[in-house]
């Protein structure tokens, strides 16, 4: 079945069939007017569809820096995911299919009674463990069931989860930890990663030492031999043996924070973003359904992880409330072999793939052969996410793997934001190359200047919200709120939400992304400040200085590059290189590896001493410099040129 045709007129726009509308829950665009007219109704109108166990008071209040949506209104995130479905005969209905690395591994494929009933034991040990609504959980668990498990079970007894990246180091996982005053940690002996076994447990154990987590559960993942601390640890099969395969949902109220997620802000310290229950439930719900038109026979596939916002939005609440089947894929994309997304689609027959432009790339890269030796004609819609997409990649996108009957929706969004905010809809179109869409309905975006005042359309300047903000925006950073107001708001006061992006708008309010405007990277997909890069490779006892800029990569989109100063008497070499980046490994994680490190004696700073990294953004991109009269050494500037090879 053909989902989309080509714009007679304008080359590379394609818009929905006639097929795709029928099925489509929305294809009149005149939504966008009537939500717009009355947002409030609107949003309103989506939580209706949710079961809340008491209906809320008052939708929205429009305080600053306290805006809140449905007020006194009880519901649970976890009973919505699960319970509605299985109340409504559809307990049979699978909920999630695991897929393992190791090929020879048997799927494991729960229903929605049998997630239930695991995220119900679990919720019950927890409670056992005196875990109560409020108290903060820790999650550091590769992609296997028990992560969304774990989540599941947190939100339905009212924890409140904090995930961390598997692939993180021990002290983000410390720092996170003691950030939130978790009490407790879920994670696992290991898991698979190219056919290797990783040992996670090892990784937790180093980062608890000074927080105040007294028991740590651990699942049995790889089955490779770990320390167990008799005091601490305990085992996850033994310890939700004999629970009740039954936990009654918590009543939370629309404003209870749901979880924290840590993300990189402009600084060396991760940011607590708190997502309160009820709007973020609403919004999510609705952009799932919406964005990537589920219905019931619908097999989502995100590739994302649960460590990260996509994980937590569109792998887990999003498809689960919307009672589709989600899949969950343990691994590597090019374990056996660069063909593996496309065998996971064909053996389960996905329907639904979202997944970042830097995989899109990367398969470009591996060659067309590989999506080409599967049927891929079970897909519908796909999705992409985390960062600008570049022509190439999503005319690769729409032809290789779409077959040019599916359309891309590129959803914008931010962890803060907690569900998509701009992307077209697959009922209405149109689907641009780099071009992400209209704010979804009932969301109010627009472009404006340094002042705050709106740009001329199609002229470049800074994405902000506008009030009603959205249900699902965070409501705060955790234990911080003066930098919540000054990071989001500072810039144009309580009445518009500052995202950090910069994006361009057309005549008819479609919005083209052009990337961050502040020190956060965008790497691989992977958001990361050039901050938290600087203060990894600062704690080298051989570097006396370090400033990290970004760079354009063909296939990441985005790499640090770093500048490092050596403290007198050491040498440079490719040895200590190597060193950097294990010091960069062991603090942050792999993912924020530089690539490239370039010692040099000094960097360009200001007269009171401040690193222009401006100057060099513009070097390792092969940029014009710019104005360099206010450096306090502007010399430095012709020494860089020759180190990073720069060509005037
Ligand atoms: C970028 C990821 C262009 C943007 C969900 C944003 C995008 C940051 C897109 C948030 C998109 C996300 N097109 N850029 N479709 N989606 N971004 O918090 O710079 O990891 O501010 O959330 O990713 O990254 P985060």
């Amino acid at each position: 079945m053909k989902w989309v045709q080509p714009d007679p007129k304008r080359e590379n726009w394609y818009w929905p069939t006639e097929a795709l509308k029928e099925r489509a829950w929305i294809s009149d665009p005149h939504i966008y007017e009537t939500a717009g007219a009355d947002p409030v109704h609107f949003w309103a109108q989506r939580a209706e569809e949710l079961v809340w166990f008491q209906k809320w008071k008052e939708t929205h209040v429009d305080e600053p820096y306290a805006y809140k949506w449905f007020v006194g209104g009880k519901i649970n995130i976890s009973y919505n995911s699960l319970d509605r479905h299985v109340e409504a005969g559809q307990g049979d209905k699978v909920a999630l299919i695991w897929e393992p690395e190791p090929t020879q591994e048997p799927n494991r494929i729960l229903t929605y009674r049998e997630l239930l009933a695991e995220v119900s034991r679990l919720a019950n040990a927890l409670k056992r463990l005196g875990i109560k609504k409020g108290d903060r959980v820790g999650i550091y668990l590769p992609m296997i069931p028990e992560a969304v498990i774990a989540m599941q079970a947190c939100v339905r007894i009212g924890a409140v989860h904090t995930v961390v990246f598997s692939a993180f180091s021990a002290e983000s996982l410390r720092d996170r930890l003691l950030d939130s005053g978790a009490r407790l940690l879920i994670t696992a002996d290991g898991y698979y990663r190219r056919g290797k076994v990783i040992d996670l447990k090892l990784q937790a154990d180093q980062a608890l030492a000074g927080t105040k987590v007294e028991k740590v559960i651990v699942v049995r993942r790889t089955g490779h031999p770990i320390p167990m601390n008799p005091n601490r640890d305990l085992w996850y099969p033994e310890l939700v043996q004999g629970e009740k395969d039954f936990c009654p949902a918590e009543p939370m109220d629309g404003e209870d924070l749901a979880f924290i997620l840590y993300t990189s802000g402009t600084t060396g310290k991760p940011k607590g973003v708190m997502h309160a229950t009820g709007g973020y439930a609403v919004q999510v719900y609705a952009t799932a359904k919406w964005d990537f038109n589920l219905h019931e026979d619908d097999v989502h596939f995100c590739t994302a992880d649960v460590g990260w916002i996509t994980g937590h939005s569109y792998l887990n609440y999003g498809p689960l409330m919307n009672g589709v089947a989600t899949v969950v894929y343990e691994g590597s994309p090019d374990y056996p072999d660069f063909g593996r997304m496309w065998q996971i689609i064909e053996k389960h027959k996905v329907t639904v793939y979202y997944t970042a432009p830097t995989a899109i790339r990367m398969h470009v890269k591996w060659g067309d052969e590989w999506p080409k030796k599967y049927d891929l004609s079970s897909l519908r819609v796909l999705g992409t996410v985390g960062e600008p997409i570049n022509e190439e990649a999503w005319l690769w996108y729409f032809k290789l793997i779409g077959g040019e009957r599916c359309p891309i929706i590129d959803t914008w969004w931010q962890t803060e934001t907690g569900a998509t905010c701009v992307q077209a809809l697959p009922g209405i179109g149109p689907f641009i190359p780099t071009v992400a869409g209209r704010p979804f309905p009932g969301i109010k975006a627009k472009i404006v200047d340094a002042g705050g005042q709106p740009v001329k359309l199609g002229e470049g300047g800074y994405l902000v919200l506008e009030p009603p903000f959205p249900p699902a925006l965070t409501r705060g950073l955790y234990g911080d709120p003066e930098k919540f107001k000054a990071t989001y708001f500072g810039e144009f006061g309580p009445k518009l939400y500052f995202t950090k992006d910069g994006a361009r708008m057309d005549e008819m309010g479609n919005i083209r992304i052009t990337g961050r405007v502040d020190d956060v990277m965008n790497v691989a997909g992977h958001r990361l400040a050039t901050a938290e890069v600087e203060d990894a490779l600062a704690q080298h006892p051989l570097v006396s200085e370090v400033a990290v800029v970004s760079r354009p990569d063909d296939i990441k989109g985005e790499v640090p590059v770093a500048f490092v100063l050596l403290k007198a008497g050491a040498q440079p070499s490719e040895e200590l290189k190597k060193e950097l980046i294990k010091t960069v490994d062991k603090h942050i994680g792999p993912t924020a590896r530089p690539a490239e490190i370039f010692f040099t004696e000094d960097v360009p700073k200001t007269r009171s001493g401040k690193i222009m990294r401006r100057v060099l953004k513009a070097l390792v991109r092969g940029e014009p410099v710019g104005d360099i009269t206010t450096l306090r050494n502007p010399e430095v500037v012709e020494l860089l040129k020759q180190v990073v090879g720069y060509k005037d």
